[in-house]
């Protein structure tokens, strides 16, 4: 098509990489690994950037060993600058925000960022301010950020490397996969990334192992579910070995059972046992079986134990080997060094803007519809009518002080439940302002979002001459009132960071934050 579709571009969570693109990142990965065996130094030079002063930052705010090494060791390959910045003794200390963090680095001529934060949704941020920051001082190109895991929100490069790792075991085919996740599926970012990360194969069988206290949250297991996956729940090995089906492949995972609190902590040795291989479960296993881990491994505590490691289930040290390989070919991908022989389909937008704001025909042959101040029919105004069909009264009351508020709909006028006309058993809301000049488009954008279903009628002379009927929106921005309600989100107002919310409409009442993807009802996204 032209244009080298992975230069600069970002990778805040596995699906900004399409599947078509993974499987070009593989192949290139695979090449890479056949010339390493082969010894073919030579050849390995198609494969590297070769620029002193291509600048690649490493920012850590959370250890790390095989991420942080893989990717200077993947650098070094390349013969480009690898910086990382001295966490501890920079400024963030100093309460300087993310933004001009890395606007400071960007303008130092560094064009990609490998970013680890307990803060969820950090390299979506960096990736919009980046740009920003590059239009308003006129950078030819502006800065990619890699996600080197974010909370316990995702993990997209270990991902990158556990697909190929999987699909190297598989000798590339990739009609099914039957995968064992054991561990803590709560706080496992590596896992939360399979949720669509595991759309590379055909048929997906998922074998969720895991005690109550750190089972995977379940709207991923409900994403699992949507994306035609088969996913069957264990509490513990033992339980899953009293069943027939046994998968072939079982990805461990390390417990961060540090992260739960004192209760949690007493059980811990209850729940490691859940969750961790004995010597007695050997018989059990289908043949060929290939364990599968992405480290650490607690040294005192592992729940892969340290006997396995040379035995033919040992699958998480090729695993370990081959993340150098996958971030080299990512960087060469994002340098524009990889990538011009990748060819595409045109998509589809990913968010559509569809219309949510409606004119409705006046029907002049139907009764006309009185709308009263009190006793007086209302002359001139607007009324908001249809609030919140169908709920509770409590419901619907809660809602109109939140509009009002939102919306600064103080002053003349007032606000009742009633039946409504069309279903006597269902209840709405009605909020009438006499006096008020007809709302402005902003406006109107504003009370869609907050008021979706409702329909405004605007008054004059005693009629309706106008009635807009307004429906969920399929984006929520730019309004002080809402925010993210996961407070390890980079944008939740807890960390100072000036960052508006933005939510996507995914289903009819589910919206996910734009950041760190937590899925809010309605409701949940207004403050
Ligand atoms: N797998 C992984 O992310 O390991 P590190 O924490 O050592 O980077």
């Amino acid at each position: 098509m032209g244009e080298n579709r992975f230069r600069g571009r970002s990778l805040a969570v596995i699906n900004d990489f399409s599947l078509e693109e993974r499987l070009y990142l593989f192949e290139k990965t695979k090449e890479l690994k056949n010339l390493f065996k082969a010894g073919k130094s030579e050849e390995l030079r198609r494969f590297r950037i070769d620029d002193s002063e291509f600048g690649v930052y490493e920012v850590f705010l959370e250890s790390s060993t095989r991420t942080k090494e893989s990717f200077k060791n993947a650098a070094e390959f390349h013969r480009i600058k690898i910086s990382n910045l001295d966490v501890g003794a920079s400024s963030i200390n100093k309460k300087e925000s993310y933004a001009d963090t890395f606007n400071t680095l960007t303008g130092y001529n560094n064009l990609v960022f490998i970013v680890r934060s307990k803060l969820e949704g950090v390299c979506r941020w960096l990736e919009i301010n980046g740009k920003a920051f590059a239009k308003r001082n006129n950078l030819p190109v502006p800065p990619a950020f890699i996600n080197a895991g974010d909370g316990k929100h995702e993990h997209p490069t270990q991902e990158l490397l556990d697909e190929y790792t999987f699909l190297e075991k598989n000798n590339w085919k990739r009609d099914s996969i039957h995968l064992a996740l054991i561990g803590d599926l709560f706080h496992g970012r590596t896992v939360h990334s399979k949720v669509q990360g595991l759309k590379i194969f055909n048929n997906v069988q998922v074998d969720l192992i895991a005690p109550r206290e750190l089972a995977l949250p379940f709207h991923y297991v409900d994403e699992m579910k949507a994306n035609s996956y088969k996913v069957r729940i264990f509490d513990s090995i033992e339980s899953y070995l009293q069943q027939k089906h046994i998968a072939d492949k079982w990805y461990f995972t390390r417990p961060q059972l540090e992260r739960m609190g004192d209760e949690v902590l007493k059980i811990a040795d209850i729940l490691r046992s859940k969750i961790s291989f004995r010597q007695e479960f050997f018989r059990y296993l289908p043949p060929g079986t290939t364990f599968y881990h992405p480290l650490p491994r607690h040294k005192e505590h592992p729940t892969i134990p340290i006997f396995l490691d040379s035995t033919p289930l040992n699958g998480w040290e090729e695993q370990s080997i081959n993340g150098k390989l996958i971030r080299i070919v990512l960087l060469g991908l994002t340098a524009g060094k990889l990538g011009d022989d990748f060819h595409w389909e045109i998509e589809l937008e990913k968010h559509p803007d569809e219309p949510f704001i409606e004119e409705v025909a006046i029907d002049n042959n139907r009764p006309v519809k009185k709308y009263t101040e009190g006793v007086n029919p209302i002359s001139h105004g607007i009324v908001i009518d249809h609030i919140c069909r169908g709920e509770t009264r409590k419901e619907i009351r809660a809602h109109m002080v939140r509009i009002i508020r939102v919306m600064e709909l103080f002053g003349k006028g007032g606000e009742w439940i009633t039946a409504s006309r069309e279903n006597p058993d269902a209840m709405k809301g009605i909020i009438f302002r006499p006096d008020r000049e007809a709302l402005t488009e902003s406006e109107i954008n504003k009370l869609a979002a907050i008021a979706p279903g409702s329909t405004i009628n605007i008054i004059d002379n005693s009629k309706i001459i106008k009635k807009i009927r307004l429906h969920m929106p399929p984006r929520v921005y730019n309004l002080d009132s809402v925010s993210c309600n996961n407070d390890n989100c980079i944008s939740h107002p807890s960390h100072g960071e000036n960052i508006p919310a933005e939510f996507f409409k995914i289903s009819e009442n589910t919206f996910v934050c734009q950041y760190c993807e937590k899925v809010h009802t309605f409701k949940e996204i207004w403050k």
